[in-house]
């Protein structure tokens, strides 16, 4: 996009000084909050000499500035301020200011900000600037420290409490960082604590800190924290550095959780749980989120990003770390498949439609914009990707070396990659085009087999992005396994790599033709494309010995034949069914596994799936042949569904770890599908039995599912009615169960249900992002969800930016859809643009997706 306030990769320059220390002294009030900053400042060797000096600040009142003690008059303008290198002197010197800022006007979240009555901070990507005025910038490290007058009872910020007395508390972050890690937290809190003995026999002190009454919610994530900081010691051997880690639940927040230095502030709903109130997803998400914002100590904190073009540095890195992590606490497979369905639900959407990008941009209007999923989360697949190229050796000596190397650093893309072609002597120049190239690689796959030899012919398409017409080939690690016709494994699994458009490789001395299971365990990022019968899949679903293949030929069979149905209107034939119902019965398999067989391809996955088949895709006729599948299946294993489910029963009570989670889920799986046929006998009695969360929301979805369950929607609501994260799951299913003819409407009535509280990112999200992701509904012909979601992000827009921003997304998929929807939703963004003081976030977000 040309705009005139886009930032250039290509025009990085180092800061003009370097900051060397920062005492900074907060006294908090509402409205009137003082902030005194002292900046111990040099000019940077790197630099030529005698520039002047610039500092970021937004919505500051300055009140003073002087330098060495000489008060200084500066005039800050929209974005900051200048000091005239003539008022500077050409060595170190000590720069002072004090500014008053309004945290509890703060909607945006992002600076300091109030969340009912504790003031609390966000500083990532660029929100220290709204604090005070410094080079917000994250090549700018320096050590901090930070006095917190006020008068809640908690008061905390980052590094070690050093010194504390009535109404205030100071602390000294000893490693210094960038100021988008700074953070400051203040309330009435309650503490769930523990202690962490390191690898070196360190004493940590961890708390994790909620309001009065959440006490009770914290096991979870401490015990998650706990398993996190060993993991790493024994993974990566990195160890943690201060004396203390605290965690915040904050009920405001835009994003999920964040990892500023000693003192993370998590969203609420990603630290509390209790077996009543959360769901198996909710534990699996909790624990996740907290190795992801503990393993960024390390992989973003100690060793940080030159500018932010270099997001997926400590993001894609970090990612990849906790799904590691994920799989080790759990299970490998079910968290491949998972990361996958996410990957293609997300990203793949994402680099197929006018927000395509690459994993380091090289442009960008507004940074808030850019934490996507193609930078965390095809950021991580291509470190897998890395890492399957080097083997596991290469990679471990990779990351020792990064770890020695840039500890202390703002680094780079370039610099990562260095590090692994010192470490395992590869060249790996062709590589950067992960980098820099976006879209998502189609590869066709062909085969024959001739005298005893069976080759695989491979040909990759990349196809044009916003911005780069023409695209080169991709290092594509293909990772391959050869089944006997009998099922047995021929070759141990091969990664064979694909360096050029088209490239073939040949499997010698077979005496009969082999069953190729190709792309195991989702080795690439790419579209595969491959003809294959719908009697290989099914074969590959009960014989391949890779799971995820496993899956993913079930899966595979699922979409061929959904998109038959809506394509050509045909039937479904027994195939698919017997497949699923082996699948089902198969007692050999971990439940979590056939949980996930069972789950049908998506509404959104499939739309995709038919536009780049050359399909225009129906929203209607999607949602009605995946119910007819749904029904069909329902059918199919009805006689089997009531041993199945008392079979899963968990004796004893609720515990959140994987196996029993798994149950629950192929419990909850087949209880939906049995209520398609008993009329929702079993999950009202499953409702009313259920004493912990996942199966009071499993049983409730069931009924929802089959156009019942006012009755207990009233009673969930009625019990839950003063829980926040509770209550979001509440409003949400009431949409995303909707029928598609009635989701605006049920949307619009629930907009103005008392306990809408907009403001509240979560909230909003549960209300509107449901509409946005219930595909059907959403696209229904009469525009009449575009029309409500384009309304209520205007609305939001001047409070909160950056969630407006982000849930525009809603409408990136646009292209794909007849023309008809396709003016209504430009219609949408048009209006949106010629709105009077749209945000530069939602300005970006609409001109891109417009694509003009
Ligand atoms: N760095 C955070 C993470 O990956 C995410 C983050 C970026 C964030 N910007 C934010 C969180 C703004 C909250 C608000 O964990
Ligand atoms: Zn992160």
């Amino acid at each position: 996009m040309t705009d005139a306030r886009a930032i250039h990769l290509a025009d990085y320059q180092p800061f003009s000084h370097l900051i060397e220390h920062v005492a900074l002294t907060f006294h908090l009030s509402p409205n009137a909050t003082r902030v005194q900053a002292r900046l111990a400042v040099r000019p940077n060797p790197a630099r030529e000499q005698g520039l002047d000096l610039r500092l970021d600040g937004e919505g500051l009142r300055l009140v003073r500035l002087a330098v060495d003690g000489r008060e200084l008059t500066v005039l800050p303008d929209e974005t900051g301020l200048t000091i005239r290198a003539a008022d500077l002197p050409d060595t170190a010197f000590v720069l002072e200011t004090e500014v008053e800022i309004a945290p509890e006007g703060n909607t945006a979240l992002e600076g300091l900000y109030m969340s009912r009555g504790m003031y609390c901070t966000q500083c990532e990507a660029e929100g220290f600037r709204k604090i005070t005025f410094y080079p917000d910038r994250p090549d700018v490290m320096a050590r901090f420290r930070v006095r917190v007058n006020g008068d809640h009872p908690v008061l905390l910020s980052n590094g070690n409490l050093v010194d504390q007395g009535p109404g205030w508390t100071e602390w000294d972050d000893p490693w210094p960082k960038p100021a988008y890690l700074f953070a400051l937290v203040a309330g009435d809190l309650r503490a769930h604590s523990a202690t962490f003995r390191t690898l070196s026999g360190r004493d940590v002190a961890l708390n994790i800190w909620v309001r009065p009454g959440d006490e009770g919610r914290c096991a979870y994530a401490m015990d998650s924290l706990i398993r996190s900081m060993k993991w790493d010691e024994q993974v990566y051997g990195r160890e943690y550095d201060l004396d203390i880690f605290n965690i915040v639940a904050v009920d405001d927040f835009n994003m999920g959780a964040m990892e500023n230095k000693g003192l993370n502030i998590f969203n609420s709903k990603f630290v509390l749980a209790s077996p009543e109130t959360a769901t198996d997803d909710d534990f699996a998400r909790i624990e996740a989120i907290i190795a992801h914002e503990y393993f960024h100590n390390w992989t973003g904190n100690r060793i940080t990003c030159r500018d932010w073009f270099q997001l997926c540095l400590k993001e894609g890195l970090t990612v990849y770390r906790d799904q590691q992590f994920t799989g080790d606490m759990r299970s490998h497979a079910v968290k491949r498949i998972e990361d996958v369905l996410m990957l293609r639900a997300r990203q793949f959407r994402e680099d197929q439609g006018p927000l395509s990008h690459a994993v380091r941009p090289e442009s960008y209007v507004e940074i808030n914009n850019f934490y996507t999923a193609t930078i965390y989360e095809k950021g991580a697949e291509v470190i897998g990707m890395l890492r399957r190229l080097v083997g596991d050796d290469g990679y471990a000596r990779a990351l020792d070396l990064y770890f020695d190397r840039h500890d202390g650093q703002a680094a780079t893309i370039e610099d990562w990659l260095c590090v692994f072609q010192d470490a395992t002597g590869r060249d790996l120049t062709h590589f950067t085009r992960w980098y820099s190239e976006a879209g998502t690689p189609r590869l066709k796959v062909s085969d024959d087999f001739n005298n005893d030899t069976y080759t695989l012919h491979f040909e990759q398409e990349n196809y044009a992005t916003p911005g780069q017409p023409v695209k080169w080939a991709k290092v594509l690690p293909i990772s391959v396994g050869m089944l006997n016709p009998n099922g047995d494994d021929l070759l141990p699994t091969t990664v064979l790599e694909m360096t050029h458009m088209r490239q073939s490789f040949a499997f010698e001395g077979l005496a009969t033709r082999p069953v190729a299971s190709v792309l195991r365990g989702f080795s690439a990022p790419v579209v595969l494309e491959r003809a294959v019968s719908a009697e290989e899949r099914a074969f590959l679903l009960a014989h391949d010995t890779d799971p995820f293949n496993k899956w993913e030929a079930g899966r595979a069979l699922a979409k061929d034949l959904l998109a038959r149905m809506v394509t050509e209107g045909a039937a479904i034939g027994p195939g698919w069914l017997e497949a699923m119902a082996r699948v089902a019965q198969d007692g050999s398999l971990d439940p979590a596994f056939r949980a996930l067989c069972l789950r049908l391809p998506s509404e959104d996955d499939m739309a995709q799936t038919l536009h780049a088949a050359g399909h225009v895709p129906d929203p209607a006729g999607i949602y009605a042949g995946r119910r007819r599948m749904g029904d069909a299946l329902a059918r199919r294993l009805a006689p089997d569904l009531p041993g199945l489910i008392a079979s899963l029963a968990e004796p004893g009570p609720f515990t959140p770890d994987a196996r029993a989670a798994g149950r629950r889920a192929l419990r909850l799986a087949a209880l939906s599908l049995l209520s398609r046929v008993d009329g929702g006998t079993a999950a009202r009695a499953a409702y009313r039995a259920a004493d912990n969360m996942t199966e009071e929301v499993g049983a409730l979805s069931c009924l929802l599912d089959i156009g019942q369950g006012a009755e207990e929607l009233a009673r969930f609501e009625a019990r839950w009615r003063s829980d926040r994260n509770v209550m979001d799951k509440w409003f949400a299913l009431q949409i995303a169960y909707a029928a598609p003819d009635r989701a605006a409407e049920v949307t619009q009535t629930l907009t103005q249900h008392p306990d809408f509280d907009w403001k509240n990112p979560n909230r909003f999200r549960s209300v509107i992002g449901a509409l946005s992701g219930h595909h059907a509904g959403f696209h229904h012909s009469s525009g009449a969800a575009y029309a409500l979601v384009a309304e209520w992000l205007l609305r939001l827009d001047p409070l909160n930016p950056q969630t407006a921003a982000r849930m525009s997304t809603a409408f990136d998929t646009w292209p794909r859809y007849d023309a008809d929807r396709q003016a209504m939703v430009r219609e949408a963004l048009q209006r949106m643009l010629a709105t009077d003081g749209l945000s530069r976030d939602l300005t970006e977000m609409a001109v891109r997706m417009l694509g003009d």
